[in-house]
């Protein structure tokens, strides 16, 4: 526990136990530079409480960073409900009214949106508790789920990643394997097969792939070999930390760019990509959309046609990326990461707030 907020330069986490589910629940808030800490709601299950706090507070850094990017007005957060195994539904809503009492507690500093397992509907439950929710149903006043432009964000990125790598960014014939196919890596499939691209995917879950193969015919891999299939573009769109020193020499692609949130163990593992030549889509960077998507239509009130640039700019950002990278003889990582801080370090520091940490 102490190492874990040592290494944080972050600005605070709230912890709280569900004594009736077992259940630890985590919001960190890593920045406010830009504005509130806004980042999703996860609701997974982990080895120990240590590992969602930590998650929570690594996904909450990545908003910071992806929202500066994205030129967002807003900080970074994330919350995780740390839930012990499958829930009853009525466990299920009764956490989800917690955390919304937890949320508003913050009064605004921080806002939440879906995220991995959490959807428009419980959003709207939050919204029972708590206006500080983005992504509610469309029928209940929101935006709707976020995950439909993470992937045409994503798809974005991987045109400008594939013209960067082959100098063309054209996608026929192209070898594309999505890592999981939930509610961002299911559409970014379909763009991908739409776009004439060779499309493979994995999923834990069978149904997921099956799905994806009876109605869109792309190729199907066992989750367990999925990370050395052969192809151009490997885009893992499932959980986080699947590249690490011991799966990046596994890796048969060109490059990397997906959607997951914390796709790298360490930022030290865009090195090792960088030096086996594998061309690597900052996350934080390519998975602006969903930001885009709720910030955009819900706190600066914009049109479908300006939310769609924000989507398309996210290629452009990363051609910038790539060339700064090149250009300075860093990993692209490094290159995003100086992009990010030069925009949160532009902006004033918020009295009392610690300094920024990188
Ligand atoms: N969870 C998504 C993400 O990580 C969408 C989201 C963005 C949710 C911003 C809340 C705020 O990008």
């Amino acid at each position: 526990m102490e190492n874990v907020l040592r290494d944080w330069g972050g600005e605070f986490a709230l912890t709280a136990y569900d004594e009736p589910s077992g259940a630890y629940m985590f919001i960190a808030i890593h920045s406010t530079r830009l504005g509130p800490g806004a980042g999703g709601t996860r609701m997974k299950t982990y080895a120990t409480p240590a590992d969602g706090l930590l998650d929570a507070m690594r996904l909450a850094e990545a908003m910071t960073l992806k929202m500066a990017v994205a030129g967002l007005p807003m900080g970074g957060g994330k919350s995780v409900i740390a839930v012990p195994g499958d829930l009853d539904p009525e466990t299920r809503r009764r956490l989800l009214l917690r955390h919304a009492h937890n949320v508003h507690m913050l009064g605004g500093n921080y806002r939440t949106g879906p995220d991995m397992n959490t959807n428009s509907a419980d959003m709207d439950t939050l919204n029972e508790v708590t206006p500080f929710a983005f992504g509610r149903s469309v029928d209940n006043g929101g935006s709707g789920s976020s995950a439909p432009d993470t992937a045409v964000g994503c798809f974005h990125g991987i045109v400008a990643s594939v013209a960067h790598a082959y100098g063309d960014p054209d996608l026929t014939g192209k070898r594309v394997l999505v890592q999981g196919a939930g509610a961002v890596g299911a559409p970014l499939a379909e763009m991908l097969v739409k776009a004439g691209a060779h499309v493979i995917v994995s999923d834990v879950t069978l149904e997921r792939v099956e799905a994806l193969y009876d109605t869109l015919g792309v190729e199907v891999v066992a989750p367990a070999t999925d990370i050395e299939t052969e192809c151009d573009v490997f885009a893992p769109c499932a959980t986080g930390g699947v590249l690490t020193p011991e799966t990046i020499p596994r890796l048969r692609c060109r490059v990397v760019a997906g959607a997951a949130n914390n796709a790298l163990s360490d930022p030290s593992d865009a090195d090792l990509l960088r030096e086996a030549g594998i061309l690597y889509a900052p996350d934080f960077v390519i998975n602006g959309g969903g930001a885009i998507h709720l910030i955009g239509y819900e706190a600066l009130g914009w049109s479908q046609e300006q939310v769609e640039r924000g989507l398309t700019g996210i290629g452009e950002t990363l051609t910038e990326i790539y060339q700064a990278a090149d250009a300075a003889g860093v990993s692209t990582e490094t290159a995003a990461e100086r992009l990010a801080y030069a925009r949160l370090e532009a902006a004033p520091p918020k009295p009392g707030a610690p300094a920024l940490r990188h």
